[in-house]
């Protein structure tokens, strides 16, 4: 992760200030000192309302544990990154650490523009209208194929928070949101047979999800998701030394 976020002392003022886009928990903002990066703001009340309605048995966390943006920020000290063995950020959103905003504490990251300088659509949005077509498909791949090579570890890969970045005329698959585990024991951060297993499985549940996005979705992607059985892990990709 790159630390050298280069500090200003007075408060970034966002009051007033028009997001360029929004999630279930986060608020997204141009940086008004770095436009090639963002700023994003939890969403007021967030955090209580995910404590409220979570299982009892993580209700006794502090609210800070439902805080999605230091959820990510703790997410990108993951070995992966942090030992910086792969470069990570062709495929992944760059953080740059906390600035101070008059909505509260902003995450910085990596700003994924497209040729007009505009936020890169979705994959979920490139689907939509274009289906799987041949430059997304071999986008998706390289995705994969980084993430087996860098074994950065993801949660399940929702196309909503992967961007396309455009690099002359190929696609590039960028994840801007979902990077952490969410299981409950975090063998996979440490050990390289769970990682790879832990891997394998999202990139599998992931090509599932995009063969959904593009049928006729007749059935739920609730119904659906109960039918994804994970494969196991390939020998071709434990022979390669992935
Ligand atoms: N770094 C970025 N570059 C370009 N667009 C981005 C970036 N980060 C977020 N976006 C856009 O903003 C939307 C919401 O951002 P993000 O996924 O971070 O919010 P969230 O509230 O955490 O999402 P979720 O609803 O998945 O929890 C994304 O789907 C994407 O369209
Ligand atoms: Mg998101």
């Amino acid at each position: 992760m790159s630390t050298n976020q280069e500090q200003r002392t007075s408060v970034i003022e966002l009051t007033g200030a028009t997001p360029f886009a929004s999630g279930d928990n986060r608020l997204c903002f141009r940086h008004p000192d770095f436009p090639d990066r963002c700023i994003k703001i939890l969403r007021e009340g967030r955090a209580r309302s995910l404590q409220a309605s979570s299982p009892f048995y993580k209700r006794a966390m502090r609210e800070a544990y439902f805080d999605d943006n230091r959820r990510e920020y703790r997410a990108y000290q993951q070995p992966a990154i942090v030992r910086g063995n792969a470069a990570y950020d062709r495929h992944i959103a760059r953080c740059f650490g906390w600035v101070e905003t008059s909505l509260g504490n902003g995450l910085v990251t990596d700003f994924i523009a497209d040729s007009e300088d505009e936020p890169a659509q979705t994959l979920e949005a490139y689907v939509a209208s274009h289906g799987l077509d041949e430059p997304v498909r071999q986008a998706v791949d390289e995705f994969c194929e980084f993430l087996r090579r860098s074994l950065v570890l993801t949660k399940n890969l929702m196309p909503h928070n992967l961007v396309l970045a455009e690099d002359g005329g190929d696609l590039r698959l960028v994840l801007i949101d979902g990077l952490g585990l969410s299981t409950v024991l975090p063998l996979a951060k440490y050990v390289g047979y769970f990682a790879r297993r832990h891997v394998e499985k999202r990139i599998q549940w992931f090509n599932f999800r995009l063969e959904w996005e593009v049928s006729d979705r007749s059935v739920s992607w609730r119904d659906t998701e109960t039918r994804f059985r994970f494969r196991g892990v390939s020998p071709t990709y434990r022979l390669k030394g992935f």
